[in-house]
């Protein structure tokens, strides 16, 4: 009898153990899809922050603003780990081969757009310019990275 329960109990724990090992893929890191969709998805969503940030700054509303900032400073740096070297190609990215060429120089204006986030959060209320500073502490790091790593589109 107690066997019998014992058997019923191990058949049981090994469907677990077989489910689970099932439902973790065999490399449990990003899959390229998912990496080279999941940093489309970031530098979207940063413009359309970007432009949120935009609109609330021009109308004085800074505490909202601020926080969009460090949303988007954050997002920068998480960017860095999604351009690993099997990433270089499919899934229609727009990522040319010369980041991996220079990941460095990548890296470095990935930080660089991060702090000057952080940066924007001090001066956007002081500065009487807002437009310009915002020209010069967001837009301007879209296009300098863009066109030296994006394809033309
Ligand atoms: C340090 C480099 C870098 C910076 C800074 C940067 N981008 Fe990009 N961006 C890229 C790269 C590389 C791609 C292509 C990603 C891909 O297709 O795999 C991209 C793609 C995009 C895309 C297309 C996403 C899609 O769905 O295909 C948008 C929109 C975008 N960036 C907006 C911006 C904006 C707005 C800023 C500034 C506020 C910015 N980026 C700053 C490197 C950068």
């Amino acid at each position: 009898m107690i066997l019998k329960y014992n058997i019923i109990i191990l058949k049981y724990i090994s469907l677990i153990l077989i489910f689970i090992s099932l439902s973790f893929p065999a490399n449990s890191d990003l899959s390229v899809e998912e990496t080279i969709k999941g940093r489309k998805a970031i530098f979207s969503k940063n413009y359309k922050t970007a432009k949120r940030i935009q609109a609330l700054s021009t109308n004085g509303d800074f505490e909202k603003a601020k926080s969009l900032m460090l949303e988007m400073s954050e997002n920068y740096r998480s960017l860095i780990e999604y351009f690993p070297d099997n990433t270089q190609e499919g899934y229609d990215t727009e990522a040319l081969p010369i980041i991996w060429e220079n990941k460095n120089e990548f890296n470095n204006l990935m930080i660089k757009a991060s702090n000057n986030m952080i940066k924007l959060t001090e001066v956007v209320e002081q500065t009487d310019n807002i437009s310009g500073t915002l020209k010069s502490l967001m837009w301007s790091n879209c296009k300098a990275c863009h066109s030296k790593f994006r394809e033309e589109h």
